[in-house]
C-alpha cells in the first residue's frame, strides 16, 4: 500500500499554496527549465503539460516555435483558478484533471509535459496507462518526477524525533522504469541532484508548506507538530550543518523521456 496522500487532500493541499507557490518555487523553476531544454527541439503541435501548478512551464511551452496549442492539466481547482485569472493565452487551455483518470479522447495530443507533479500519483499503471492513451502515436512522454534521495536530511532528523512517516516515498529509479516500460515504445530515466540552501529548519519547514509538499501521508502522525518536537528536529538537522553554515535540502530529479511507440531500432528500456 502506498503511503502518499489521497488525491482529494493532495488537490486540497495544492489550492492552498497557489497563492504562495511561485516565491518559493525556485527549484520547480529550475528542474522545469532543465525539461525543457532537454526537450524543445521535439515540441510539435498540441501539448498537454500536466500538473501545471501556476503555469510557469505551461507558458514556456508556448513559447516553442512548433508549438500550437498547450493544455495545462491539474487536480487542485486552486492551481487551475491561478492560470485562468493570470495566463490569457488564446492558444491555451486549462482543465481540471486527475493524471490517473484523463477525460480526454485517445490520442488527442502530440506530447505530454510533465515537470515535479507524477510523483504525487500512487496509481502508476493508471498514470502511464492514461499518458500512453492520450498521446498520438508519433507522441512523447518528457517529465521530471522525484526520486528516494529527496529531502534525505529531513527525512533523518525526523527520524531522530519520533517514528512517524513525516517525508513521502519516493519511487526508486529502475522501478519507475519498470513500470512505465509496458506502456511506452521506448523508455529512458536518467537522475542528478540538486542540493539546496536554508539557514533555519524553520525555513525549511514553511518553505515545503507554501509548495503545497504537505504531509499527509498514511504513515503521518494525527496530532499537531508540537513546539517540542520542532526543538528536536532542529537539534538534529543542525549536525548536518554544513561548512558553509546552511542547512542542507536535497531533491533528486529524474528525467524521463518516452516514446508512445518504439522506434525502428534500439533499445527498449535506458535506464542511467
Ligand atoms: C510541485 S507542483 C509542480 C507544478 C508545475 N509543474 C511546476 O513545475 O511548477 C505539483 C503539481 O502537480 C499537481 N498534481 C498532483 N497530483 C496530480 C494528479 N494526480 N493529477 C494532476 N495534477 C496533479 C498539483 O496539484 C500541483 O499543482
Amino acid at each position: 500500500m502506498s503511503s502518499l496522500p489521497s488525491v482529494a487532500q493532495v488537490a486540497k493541499a495544492f489550492s492552498q499554496a497557489a497563492q504562495h507557490y511561485d516565491a518559493v518555487a525556485g527549484l520547480q523553476r529550475q528542474a522545469a527549465d532543465h525539461l525543457l531544454e532537454r526537450v524543445a527541439d521535439k515540441l510539435v503541435g498540441e501539448v498537454m503539460d500536466l500538473g501545471c501548478g501556476t503555469g510557469y512551464l505551461t507558458q514556456q511551452l508556448l513559447t516553442q516555435v512548433e508549438v500550437k496549442r498547450v493544455l495545462g492539466v491539474d487536480v487542485a481547482p486552486g492551481m487551475i483558478d491561478w492560470c485562468r485569472q493570470h495566463i490569457s493565452d488564446e492558444r491555451c487551455d486549462w482543465l481540471l484533471a486527475d493524471a490517473q483518470a484523463l477525460p480526454l479522447a485517445t490520442q488527442s495530443v502530440d506530447q505530454v509535459v510533465s515537470s515535479l507533479a507524477i510523483q504525487w500519483c500512487v496509481d502508476q499503471q493508471a498514470l502511464f496507462g492514461h499518458v500512453s492513451r492520450v498521446l498520438r502515436p508519433h507522441g512523447g512522454f518528457y517529465a521530471t518526477s522525484l526520486g528516494p534521495r529527496t529531502l534525505v536530511e529531513l527525512r533523518w532528523a525526523w527520524q531522530q524525533v519520533d517514528a512517524f512517516q513525516h517525508v513521502n516515498d519516493f519511487v526508486p529509479q529502475e522501478q519507475l522504469a519498470t513500470a512505465m516500460q509496458p506502456f511506452f515504445g521506448e523508455v529512458q530515466v536518467q537522475s542528478h541532484t540538486i542540493s539546496l540552501q536554508f539557514d533555519t529548519v524553520t525555513d525549511i519547514l514553511r518553505s515545503l508548506k507554501q509548495l503545497g509538499a504537505s504531509n499527509h501521508n498514511a504513515g503521518a502522525s494525527r496530532g499537531l507538530t508540537t513546539r517540542k518536537q520542532i526543538h528536536r528536529l532542529s537539534e538534529a538537522y543542525e549536525s548536518l550543518r554544513d561548512a558553509n553554515g546552511k542547512l542542507p535540502v536535497s531533491y533528486q530529479i529524474y528525467t524521463i523521456m518516452a516514446n508512445k511507440c518504439a522506434p525502428e531500432s534500439g533499445s527498449k528500456e535506458r535506464v542511467k
